[in-house]
């Protein structure tokens, strides 16, 4: 299956779709975590990408279309993906269209995650993420690590993003209803959405998504 997740920051993708990549057996791609992974080995592209994370704004399309083209070419991703924050504009899911039909493809869904705004700022203010792997998030009182500040999965140190203060999160949050919102029309004229309520716990959004998968099926 090939399925993108979208929904504002907190609204609890990166969790999501580790789980459904499990479940689905596609690789998860975060077009976030391979920025934060650029950032980490102070690759030229990870020094371009945390100037505009620090201030909540998109990385500019060229690079950020070139970097998920690649990690989509990868072999492990060839029976299909699970795309978490991108697309993230219009011209990114134009050109996500291009590459899928040069190589006769199609998406199968679009799952919109959604969550009350407040609910997010509090999610935001809460996460912590670990500096070994992104994908091993936890939250201070929902979902708490049984050690504070350790990663239960690999023993990793448990940190804030940069990106997660106050300041930069209400930018974060106007640049998801200027910029990212406006693809959930663009992909419901191609009947592909699934809204998800994004509330409640982790298991039962899960459950939401999978049986919105397989009523698309
Ligand atoms: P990215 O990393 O994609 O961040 P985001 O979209 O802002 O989303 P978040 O990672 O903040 O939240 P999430 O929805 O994954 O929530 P999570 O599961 O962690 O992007 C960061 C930046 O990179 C962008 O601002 C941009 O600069 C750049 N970028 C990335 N992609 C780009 C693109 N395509 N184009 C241009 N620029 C791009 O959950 C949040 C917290 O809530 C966690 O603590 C979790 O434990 C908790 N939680 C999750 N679910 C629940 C639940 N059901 N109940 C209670 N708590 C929950």
């Amino acid at each position: 299956m090939r399925i993108v997740l979208v929904g504002p920051p907190g609204a609890g993708k990166g969790t999501q779709a580790t789980r459904l990549a499990e479940t689905l057996h596609i690789p998860h791609i975060s077009t976030g975590d391979l920025f934060r992974a650029n950032i980490s080995q102070q690759t030229e592209l990870g020094k371009l990408a945390k100037s505009y994370m620090d201030a909540g704004n998109l990385v500019p399309d060229e690079v950020t279309i070139a970097m998920a083209k690649d990690r989509m070419e990868q072999p492990d991703a060839e029976g299909g993906f699970l795309l978490d924050g991108f697309p993230r504009n219009v011209s990114q899911a134009e050109a996500l269209d291009e590459l899928l039909e040069t190589e006769d493809m199609k998406l199968d869904a679009v799952l919109d995650l959604e969550a009350p705004e407040d609910e997010v700022v509090k999610r935001i203010a809460g996460r912590r993420v670990c500096r070994n792997d992104s994908a091993h998030v936890f939250h201070v009182t929902y979902t708490p690590p049984k050690q504070e500040g350790v990663c239960d999965v690999c023993g990793g140190e448990l940190y804030q993003r940069d990106d997660d203060s106050e300041e930069t999160v209400r930018k974060r949050l106007e640049v998801y209803h200027t910029q990212t919102e406006p693809i959930i029309d663009y992909y419901k004229s191609q009947g592909l959405v699934a809204t998800i309520a994004a509330t409640g716990p982790v298991d039962e959004v899960t459950r939401r998504a999978l049986e919105a998968l397989k009523r698309d099926q």
